[in-house]
């Protein structure tokens, strides 16, 4: 059943937030590990819908995956060479990253694998990693000329000595590429248009895959051995805590700390682009978990002004850009999001729910072919808004009704739970009424 949440403009907001583990870490340790051989710990991990996906999933290629005592998770690494034909469908649910992580994966294992998932996913491209897993010898059959889900991959021969340029400078991708390269015969280079987050690189890495990375291309050879399992914290999710980040900025009387955010080079655009506004961040307790850079955030009320977001910016905010375009209707002046297409092929069309979703709220907005052309400074008035089943929709509208005049109402609002179910917990508890 599809729950609503009803909320009315905040006082104040107030407090200190530990927000959840880094979803795109949280999928890659659970994956890696699972590829690799030995026993891993992941601390950290975010348990929500699209993790929970991964861990069904994996477990149907016979990966033991056990919860331990502390609340970590125990992986029992099995190798890459000894990971089972899945033995039933894999479900990625809403997680796009699930899908086409594992579906590298699967093109280098012998056997067929059987990917599906939720109504959303199975309206996203996967010709996307269709089109180079078949170059690099994987035999794929999909939905809709090989472009939508299911998608049914029957691997175990992956060719190297291979360029590939994807067709959208996307991290899943790239991931999905490098990942079948593990089973390569020789190595494989990806060429990013843009710099994409990179988590792959770095843990892989770390678990001893041997990469060559020169600008934008990134090398891989295939290991002589297997990998190492290796025990992961995952840092807090910059995704998650951008909700909070901008809630703080535009509320006029907020002071917010945001505990534990991961805040690497490829995903913290978002605190650039504030920044870039006018807004209060500050960076605290700077340290690295996990191989990862984290630090604290005290985000507090600013005067903003509108920006432009365009180019490199925008894979490395690209989730958090309608909170951008949120950003942009307090701000004073004209905020202008493009190059961002990409935005129309996430669990929703994100140009379109965002334009859609602001303009309930009264914001004045239009939506351009790559971005959205927010005109700020008008008031923002309550609105009956629907999450269209997007995660991260929910939470933009949860962030407008803290600041509106008049009451909102989320619609669909347990859409959270794919990626912070405990948000709305974490907004009663910042909200002072
Ligand atoms: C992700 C990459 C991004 C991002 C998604 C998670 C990842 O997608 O939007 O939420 O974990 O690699 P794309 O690779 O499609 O840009």
């Amino acid at each position: 059943m599809k729950i609503s949440r009803t909320l009315s403009f905040a006082n104040k907001l107030r407090g200190e937030i530990t927000v959840p583990g880094d979803k795109s870490l949280s999928h890659r340790a659970l994956m890696f590990n699972s590829l690799a051989k030995g026993k891993a710990h992941i601390k950290g991990l975010l348990h929500s819908d699209d993790t929970n996906s991964t861990i069904d999933c994996l477990k149907k290629f016979g990966v033991d995956i056990q919860n331990d005592s502390d609340g970590s998770i125990l992986i029992f690494g099995k190798g890459m060479h000894s990971l089972n034909e899945p033995n039933d469908v894999l479900d990625c649910g809403n997680s796009g990253t699930t899908m086409r992580l594992l579906s590298g994966i699967c093109a280098g294992i012998n056997g067929i694998s059987i990917l599906t998932g939720d109504d959303s996913l199975r309206s996203r491209p996967m010709d996307r990693i269709v089109d180079p897993l078949t170059f690099l010898g994987a035999q794929i059959f999909a939905r809709n000329n090989n472009s939508l889900p299911p998608v049914m991959i029957k691997g175990g021969k992956i060719i190297g000595g291979q360029r590939i340029t994807p067709s959208a400078a996307s991290a899943q991708v790239k991931s999905a590429i490098l990942l079948a390269g593990l089973y390569a015969d020789e190595e494989i280079t990806v060429v990013e248009s843009k710099t994409t987050r990179d988590h792959t690189e770095k843990l892989l890495g770390a678990m001893g895959a041997k990469f060559s990375i020169h600008g934008n291309e990134i090398t891989l050879s295939p290991p002589q051995n297997e990998l190492s399992a290796i025990d992961v914290t995952v840092p807090g999710d910059i995704s998650t805590a951008a909700v909070w980040i901008v809630a703080a900025s535009i509320h006029p009387d907020a002071e917010l700390t945001l505990r534990n955010v991961g805040i690497n080079q490829t995903r913290s655009g978002l605190i650039d682009i504030l920044r870039l506004m006018g807004g209060d961040i500050k960076l605290e307790n700077n340290r690295y978990i996990g191989g990862e850079p984290v630090a604290d955030l005290i985000v507090r009320s600013a005067s903003l002004t509108g920006v432009n977001v365009s180019g490199e910016l925008i894979p490395r905010a690209i989730d958090e850009l309608p909170l951008v375009a949120l950003a942009g209707a307090v701000a004073e002046g004209e905020t202008v999001i493009q190059d961002a297409q990409e935005l129309r092929v996430k669990e929703s069309d994100r140009i379109s729910t965002t334009f859609k979703i602001l303009s309930d709220f009264g914001v004045k907005i239009e939506e351009l072919d790559d971005g959205l052309h927010v005109y700020g400074g008008n008031p923002i008035n309550g609105a009956i808004m629907n999450s269209s089943g997007d995660h991260r929709l929910a939470m933009l509208g949860a962030a407008a009704g803290l600041i509106a005049d008049g009451e909102t109402t989320v619609e669909d609002a347990d859409s959270v739970t794919v990626s912070y179910p405990t948000f709305w917990e974490d907004m009663e508890k910042i909200c002072q009424l």
